[in-house]
């Protein structure tokens, strides 16, 4: 049976323990010059309902360096569920490709795609959850701490995609997860329950409650893609949830900043964090890369997540 890759949830532990080493094999290989053709001949088709800079290029750099080929499929280049319905365009896409990554606002329309689909399907964001963001993520964090399980992580922001995944994060690598949202902007309400579950999981309107002695520092966007008519409303609603210099000093103190960017500078975070010697944004931003390469090999070739390093000929 296919898999998929639509959320956290449906992955093991040992799983994403899997993918996280897998992404850091590939990332000191590819450091090292070595290549690894193991999707040649493969076809990855993208399509993105909202624009992206780090999804598309990560996932058809990615793609690249595995030997195989993407295709970039802009918004209104097929006219989902309007030209065509969703079940349609996944049956079609199925005859051709090998792989679909689909970046959309509901994530019914990433679990339709999935369902029609025969060739496994990619959540590349949705309004509900950004799981390819959390992997590199976690890949950042694996990389520098032995234990996740010792970690304090405040997310600080909005109860939307990045915190729903952090959520589902939580409850599989048992780190303590403290979410700050103002009133109103907490999560949705399958992952507050799931929250609330986690013994090592908080929730709070307060952000200095989230990030007091946290290891790690972590926000996003105040308005996400599809929210701009709401952008005065919450840039007044949010203003206490800024990530700056002063809500840093609560956190410990070699605490990491991150950001799943695009950042909006000045507004949940100020450009003295953003750039400041605590911030790794840009390793967040890198790892997308091996991450959702190890991704695309587990859900295409998952005996690479177990197989020594060697020369790879393309074949199983
Ligand atoms: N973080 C992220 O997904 O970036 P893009 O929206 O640029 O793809
Ligand atoms: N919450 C943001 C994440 C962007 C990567 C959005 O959905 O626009």
């Amino acid at each position: 049976m296919k898999r998929d890759f639509l959320d956290l949830s449906s992955v093991s532990s040992s799983e994403l323990r899997g993918l996280l080493q897998l992404a850091t094999r590939l990332k000191s290989e590819l450091k090292n010059g070595m290549e690894h053709p193991y999707l040649r001949g493969r076809t990855l088709a993208m399509i993105f309902q909202k624009p992206s800079l780090r999804t598309r290029l990560t996932f058809e750099t990615g793609m690249a360096q595995l030997g195989g080929h993407a295709i970039y499929l802009a918004p209104d280049d097929i006219g989902i569920g309007e030209r065509e319905s969703v079940k349609d365009v996944a049956r079609n896409l199925s005859r051709w490709v090998d792989l679909i990554m689909i970046r959309t606002f509901s994530h019914a329309t990433c679990v339709e795609m999935a369902r029609e689909a025969s060739v496994p399907v990619i959540n590349g964001l949705t309004d509900l959850l950004h799981p390819c963001q959390i992997v590199g993520d976690l890949q950042t964090l694996s990389e520098r701490y032995q234990d996740l399980r010792m970690l304090r992580v405040a997310f600080v922001g909005d109860g939307f995609n990045l915190a729903h995944s952090w959520i589902e994060a939580a409850a599989l690598l048992h780190f303590e997860l403290r979410v700050a949202c103002p009133a109103g902007y907490e999560p949705d309400k399958h992952f507050l329950a799931r929250l609330q579950r986690e013994p090592r999981c908080l929730l709070t309107n307060d952000p200095l409650e989230a990030v007091k002695d946290a290891d790690v520092v972590y926000t996003d966007t105040w308005t996400s893609m599809g929210q701009e008519r709401e952008t005065g409303k919450r840039q007044r609603d949010f203003r206490n949830f800024q990530v700056n210099g002063n809500l840093l000093q609560r956190a410990r103190p070699r605490a990491i900043v991150m950001h799943c960017l695009p950042a909006h500078r000045g507004e949940e975070i100020t450009d003295e964090v953003l750039d400041g010697p605590q911030s790794v944004v840009l390793e967040q931003a890198e790892n997308r890369l091996h991450a959702q390469k190890a991704i695309m090999l587990w859900l295409l070739r998952p005996s690479v997540l177990t197989a020594d390093t060697r020369p790879d000929t393309g074949q199983e």
